[in-house]
């Protein structure tokens, strides 16, 4: 179905490589949905900068972020794709935003009170953190957000947000919906907990074979013999075969799971090979495509002047609605 009038926005952080959590949790869909919705995806680097301090691996993390878009097929012939910082209104909104907000509201944040629990220092951007992301999303007119099931309440807030201000100020934002894959909610990392790039559970979406490898032997297992059976529901191996090993397959390690008959070596061996079958191809595409960085800077630089340029007609109506505008 062509749905080309309604508006898609989503982002990536650039805070480390993408995993393939990322990869089916959010990156998947902006592939999937590029041709039926408008699309708007960007490297949310001001993000980024709540938790890494370093210019030269920002830096450089941009553009990795923006090769591997390319890589999975992010066509930016269809798709917008820039830097959230080259969208300077997304901060000017945030700050409206922050004027409507409350502080007790948005100390009920996971990503707050997680960091808090660990007794982080938090910087304000940590705290403010949800408006910065409301203002991303509403700032397009977004009505699907494709994300992870982890951002699922910085979507309940983004759309508190733009109801709030509606009431206040009077209709001006579009109330999106977040877009979360049920069959994929949270990949398991090596752990089974969440894959995350804050934790060493990753599987890197472009990892190399031996990196691959590495990975999956490190998945703990209980310590059932081969011919014992065993639960494909527990089991974090089998967790990662549901998103890489298809068909007659998976059929067959279902059943030699429930009835006994594959030791976890057997089962870590097939799922090293279909993890490096999947991803050998995308690892190649993103070599060919680093050797030349001018033409991903080109696009980012392109998609900025479109998506700035819709951003600043938006901002303008607020600033008129908030009373700024002469
Ligand atoms: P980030 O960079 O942490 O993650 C990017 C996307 O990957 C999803 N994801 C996962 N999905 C399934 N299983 C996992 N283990 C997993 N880990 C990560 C995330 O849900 C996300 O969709 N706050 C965002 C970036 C952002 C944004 C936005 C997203 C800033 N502004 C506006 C959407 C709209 C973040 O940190 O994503």
């Amino acid at each position: 179905m062509n749905r080309n009038n309604l508006v898609l926005v989503s982002g990536v952080k650039p805070t480390g490589r993408p995993h393939i959590g990322n990869y089916f949790g959010a990156m998947s869909q902006f592939v999937e949905l590029q041709n039926e919705y408008k699309s708007f995806i960007f490297i949310a680097d001001l993000h980024a900068l709540t938790s890494l301090q370093n210019p030269k691996e920002l830096n450089e993390n941009i553009i990795d972020v923006a090769l591997d878009y390319l890589a999975v097929g992010i066509d930016p012939k269809v798709t917008c794709i820039y830097k959230q910082s080259d969208v300077p209104q997304v901060a000017e909104l945030a700050w409206v935003f922050n004027c409507i907000t409350t502080v007790p509201y948005l100390m009920r944040a996971h990503a707050f009170k997680d960091a808090e629990a660990k007794n982080k220092e938090i910087n304000i951007g940590v705290f403010d953190y949800p408006m910065l992301m409301a203002a991303d999303i509403l700032i397009q007119d977004a009505d699907i957000v494709p994300v992870g099931a982890d951002q699922k309440q910085h979507l309940e807030i983004t759309r508190d947000t733009a109801e709030k201000f509606n009431r206040i100020f009077g209709e001006t934002f579009t109330v999106p919906k977040e877009r979360i894959l049920e069959k994929v909610e949270t990949i398991p990392g090596t752990d089974g907990q969440k894959m995350s790039k804050s934790r060493d559970n990753v599987i890197g979406l472009f990892a190399s074979d031996n990196e691959i490898k590495e990975a999956v032997m490190k998945i703990p297992t209980d310590s059932k013999e081969v011919d014992e059976p065993k639960d494909p529901e527990t089991c974090k191996v089998f967790a990662l075969h549901k998103l890489f090993t298809e068909g007659p397959e998976f059929e067959d390690l279902l059943h030699r799971y429930e009835s006994g008959g594959i030791g976890y070596k057997e089962s870590k061996e097939i799922l090293i090979k279909n993890i490096s079958n999947f991803i050998a191809p995308l690892r190649e595409k993103r070599e060919r495509l680093a050797q030349d960085k001018d033409i991903v800077i080109k696009i980012l630089k392109d998609g900025g002047e479109v998506a700035r340029k819709r951003a600043e007609e938006k901002m303008e109506k607020v600033r008129q609605a908030v009373g700024v505008s002469l």
